[in-house]
């Protein structure tokens, strides 16, 4: 009877791996984020090669209906004072949702809808942030380790990147407190 257990893919609460599953890994470096930071002068002080956030997600069926599953890790850190951050994007299906769930670090996640109005909301260990569809949304990292985030979301929503490539209209940089959230 046992043996028709399946033995399901798993996920390290604190560090965000992902295993007993086929798993397929993407890694964005400082190179990749050419005019996402505010201060281009400073992003090309950056080692070019390092990295700034690695996503790991099931490389699961596609059919309309079924979920992704990915883990972002983002590194900790500053560029002309701005937090590390991902790059962020709508979804290219507009309507599709997703949720996020924190795992381990401190940080922010940004939304954005269609009409430029934005929100921040505090990421956590145990936090779940519930994205609405027709909203851009990005990871900033503000604490000093890693941020890892779960995320799911449906396989056909796609990523339109391009829509917000000129920036987002809230910027977070490190400030005496902790960080200051500045409108562009
Ligand atoms: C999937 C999703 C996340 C991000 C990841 C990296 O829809 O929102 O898995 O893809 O946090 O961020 P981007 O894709 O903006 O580089
Ligand atoms: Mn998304």
């Amino acid at each position: 009877m046992n043996a028709d257990i399946i033995m399901p893919p798993q996920v390290a609460w604190a560090t965000g791996l992902l295993t007993h599953g086929p798993v397929i890994a993407k890694t964005t470096r400082m190179s990749d984020l050419r005019g996402v930071f505010a201060d281009t002068a400073a992003w090309q002080c950056h080692d070019p090669q390092q990295v700034i956030y690695t996503v790991e997600m099931l490389d699961t069926p596609t059919p309309e209906g079924a979920l992704f599953v990915g883990v972002t890790r983002l590194r900790a850190g500053t560029s002309g004072g701005e937090f590390y951050l991902t790059r962020g994007h709508f979804h290219q299906r507009r309507e599709q949702g997703e949720v996020y769930f924190g795992l381990s670090g401190n940080g922010l996640l940004l939304l954005q809808n269609e009409q430029g109005e934005t929100r921040l909301e505090a990421v956590f260990a145990g936090s779940v942030h519930i994205i609405p569809g027709e909203t851009a949304h990005r990871l900033i990292n503000t604490g000093d380790v890693t941020l890892c985030a779960l995320a799911v979301w449906p396989t056909v929503a796609g990523h339109d990147y391009a829509a917000l490539a000129g920036g987002f209209a809230v910027r977070v940089f490190a400030s005496e407190n902790g960080y200051e959230v500045c409108h562009a």
